[in-house]
């Protein structure tokens, strides 16, 4: 049977990881792949998360099956993070939640529920999204099609013509919305556009599809979470997938949840049975190591506080590093402006070099991006600032 099976094309960004293995130059810089570096170029456990696997670990009293839905205490402290303790939509009960592997597991789960209620759906996605939304919403028989977002000129959000897009839909169109730190790109709404949309969503009948990867990376954790809170307040309906592999440093536990928002808490219901019954086809359980993990810090003050310094001191080195890649780059480029990297959010931006570009950063400069010029500005610090400016403007010259 397997015989006829072909080799597939090793994915992009895992060819950039084999390759920046194999380059033996001290000097190489990866840029590339999409976790958070600290000053030292590690990305280590935070505290908070080991001192709540401690607890974990000797609390726990079994290892037998969770439940389809997930670990109920976590999906609960989940639910207060996204939407803020005390949200009418949470009061109302119109919020259920589902436990996700990782927050690709949820935005899967999302497009599946979005299939089991309209087959012929279609998938609205901004020009750029992130490479992985593509497999992940159109895996399961989703229509995918984009509207306008970035603007390479000014390194903003092409409002206008994201909005014009959006009110040219058919109702019940899907809209996949970033809540924070746009990934590729770093582009971030303001709450005035954010507004915007939700007029637009609100009139057109749309349904947002909501990815939170990013929660208190951008702006903070209620900031980056506002069109979330927004929304919910104001409309029908509205999925929310969340990721903690990120904000808790959780990549390889694969936490994250799905949130399904209904106009009543039966409909919401009816919604989640529909996903346990997905989940059970797909994965049957989840895994509970992480999500134990994220309910014990959200559930533990003390906890929960360093986590908060811990999520702060990652963002605010985000926001010094960018700050300190604008100054170096324009005195080193004079003739472009590159204070839109200032502007943006979360560990993406585009730098605006072209694919030749990127190649020559590669061969002749050891530094790894992928091929659209994307850079995670975690990667770099204070020993590779020097370096990273001179190659950038020598290339792009
Ligand atoms: C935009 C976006 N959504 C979702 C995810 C999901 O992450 P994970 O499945 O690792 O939790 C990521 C991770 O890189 C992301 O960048």
């Amino acid at each position: 049977m397997f015989e006829r099976l072909e080799r597939l094309p090793d994915d992009p960004i895992l060819g950039l990881m084999a390759a920046f293995r194999e380059d033996e130059s001290p000097d190489k810089v990866d840029l590339g792949v999409g976790v958070y570096r600290n000053a030292r170029g590690e990305t280590p456990v935070l505290e908070a998360v080991r001192r709540a696997e401690r607890i974990v670990l000797e609390r726990q009293a079994t290892k037998t099956y969770v439940a389809p839905a997930g670990n109920a205490a976590f999906n609960q402290a989940m639910e207060r993070l996204a939407f803020g303790a005390g949200h009418p939509a949470l009061a109302a009960g119109r919020v259920r939640t589902i436990q996700g592997v990782g927050g690709c597991g949820a935005l899967r789960l999302g497009a599946e529920l979005v299939h089991a209620a309209s087959p012929r759906s279609v998938v609205h996605v901004s020009s750029p999204t992130w490479a992985n939304h593509v497999p992940l919403l159109t895996g399961c028989g989703l229509q995918l099609e984009s509207y306008p977002y970035y603007d390479p000129v000014t390194g903003g959000v092409r409002i206008d013509a994201m909005l014009q897009a959006l009110e040219a839909l058919p109702s019940a169109s899907v809209v996949l919305l970033h809540a924070s730190c746009h990934n590729p790109t770093g582009a971030d709404l303001s709450e005035e556009q954010w507004r915007g949309i939700l007029a637009v969503i609100r009139r057109r009948g749309l349904l947002p599809f909501i990815d939170m990867a990013y929660q208190g990376l951008g702006a903070g954790v209620d900031a980056d979470a506002f069109a979330v809170r927004l929304f919910a307040a104001e409309l029908p309906e509205l999925l929310v997938a969340v990721s903690c592999s990120k904000n808790f440093g959780l990549y390889r536990e694969r936490a994250g949840t799905l949130h399904i928002l209904t106009e009543s808490a039966s409909r919401s219901q009816a919604a989640l049975s529909q996903e346990v019954r997905i989940a059970r086809r797909l994965y049957s359980m989840p895994p509970d190591h992480g999500a134990a993990i994220v309910s014990q810090i959200l559930a533990d003050e003390a906890l929960r506080d360093l986590w908060q310094r811990e999520l702060g001191d990652m963002r605010e080195r985000l926001v010094g590093l960018r700050r300190e890649l604008v100054r170096r780059l324009n005195a080193a480029c004079p003739t472009r402006d590159f204070g839109f990297i200032a502007a943006q959010r979360g560990m993406f931006s585009f730098l605006g070099a072209s694919a030749q570009q990127v190649r020559a950063l590669r061969t002749d400069h050891h530094l790894y991006m992928t091929e659209d010029g994307r850079i995670n500005v975690a990667g770099l610090r204070a020993e590779n600032l020097e370096s990273f400016t001179r190659a950038v403007a020598q290339v792009l010259r």
